[in-house]
């Protein structure tokens, strides 16, 4: 800019104008051409039961094809499928992550179902957090996976929220940006569908569950949040309408295009999801998800920003503080182990002694027996003898002498 002064006259001034960008003008320009050098990513969550429809609407959104075979009813646990495709969108790059669940709601044990996506959802944080804390770290090349949207596919039941779709939500939006979905909303009635949308937000409000909040400084984003849950119809077919093509369903009675605003909420999701917020999806998972699951985890493992009144703690005092504890509790552990051990053995010593004395009065009472069975044996013997020896006198003193033998004769 050049100063004002009074004495310069306007005409003698000689305008020029510039042919390219100069300054820190340039700067959002350099940070485009970067992000684009480096390619963009996002990673997105499915959690709904099997056949809801969850591969349907991403290749829909995504131009994908990421089904490869229809999951089976009958997996014993819920799984979790990943899969990742690089997109390429006038010479953008995207490098999309899907992770869906395989076999939700299949299973009688609730807490089963909902665990595996926590225990994903807190690994992917993990993974981050090791990479952040180690001494050599490359976080500008690190491929992260923690998940930036979960979209929740709501059954089109008309009703309610299940209960399995509460206790999931409730489990997993402290940790994930959740965008809930109606799935297969061709199903429902216009009427029903308004109903069945203030029945699900009621629900949710009622039971405290955070859903994404959508960012009010951008008009459509605004709007958007008083129609949610958004109601959902993907389809990959082309179906004749008039003169066009369109995605769609084919009824007897009509085509739901899946592309008309009138039909369902498609096009509201993905301009909301690819045009005006994946970078605020994004923003929000590491400043608000990941920072909550980062906090929590430094606090169990003893890290803490101030100390006693208030005062804040250098790492390594910290470190010292946390070494002489650990050690103490091992200490400790020592000292009970061994107390515990000598316990154990005195009390084995004093059941074996017990064995012992036991076994030790059963043998001298058999012995007993034995010498009493012996004795009475002894006295039995000695009595038969007696007895023998009475019989051959008696049968001695009763034999009569020898007389010659007679013979009777029979006469005829
Ligand atoms: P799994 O991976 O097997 O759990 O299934 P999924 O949730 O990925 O469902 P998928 O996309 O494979 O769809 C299952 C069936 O539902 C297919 O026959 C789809 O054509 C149909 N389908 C998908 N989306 C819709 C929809 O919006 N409306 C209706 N009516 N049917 C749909």
């Amino acid at each position: 800019e050049i100063p004002s002064n009074e004495d310069t006259h306007k005409e003698d001034i000689r305008c020029l104008t510039t042919l390219s960008h100069f300054g820190f003008e340039c700067f959002p320009t350099q940070m485009v051409n970067k992000s684009i050098r480096k390619g963009f990513s996002f990673n997105i969550l499915c959690v709904g039961e099997t056949g809801i429809g969850k591969s349907t609407l991403i290749n829909t959104l995504f131009n994908t094809n990421m089904k490869e075979s229809k999951s089976s009813h009958f997996y014993s646990k819920v799984g979790l499928k990943v899969r990742t495709f690089e997109l390429l969108e006038t010479n953008i790059p995207l490098k999309l992550t899907v992770v869906k669940t395989v076999g939700y709601g299949d299973q009688i044990n609730k807490e089963a179902s909902y665990q595996p996506v926590v225990d994903y959802l807190d690994a992917q944080f993990e993974l981050y957090l090791q990479e952040e804390l180690k001494i050599k770290r490359s976080l500008s090349d690190y491929q992260d996976s923690r998940i930036h949207v979960c979209f929740y596919f709501i059954s089109p039941t008309g009703h309610s929220l299940k209960s399995l779709d509460l206790l999931t939500l409730k489990n997993i939006d402290r940790r994930v940006n959740i965008i809930p979905l109606i799935a297969k909303a061709d199903s429902l009635s216009k009427s029903d569908l308004q109903r069945f949308k203030s029945n699900i937000m009621r629900e949710l409000t009622s039971h405290g569950i955070q859903i994404y909040q959508f960012p009010i400084d951008d008009e459509s984003s605004a709007q958007v949040s008083g129609q949610l849950p958004l109601a959902v119809v993907g389809s990959m077919e082309e179906v004749k309408v008039g003169k066009r093509m369109v995605r769609g369903r084919h009824y007897p009675w009509g085509v739901l295009q899946v592309e008309n605003e009138s039909h369902c909420d498609f096009v509201k999701l993905r301009d909301l999801l690819l045009s005006t917020n994946m970078e605020d999806l994004k923003d929000q998972t590491h400043t608000q998800h990941y920072e909550c699951y980062r906090r929590n985890r430094l606090q169990k493992l003893g890290f803490n920003d101030t100390g006693r009144n208030n005062q804040p703690v250098s790492f390594q005092e910290m470190y010292e503080a946390k070494r002489k504890e650990f050690q103490a509790q091992c200490q400790r552990e020592e000292e009970e182990l061994k107390h515990m051990f000598m316990q154990r053995v005195k009390e084995k010593e004093l059941t074996f002694k017990d064995a012992e004395k036991e076994l030790q009065d059963k043998f001298e009472h058999l012995k007993r027996i034995q010498q009493e069975e012996i004795l009475k044996l002894e006295e039995e013997r000695r009595k038969l003898e007696e007895q023998i020896i009475d019989f051959y006198r008696m049968r001695a003193a009763s034999d009569p002498p020898q007389t010659p033998a007679c013979t009777n004769v029979k006469k005829d």
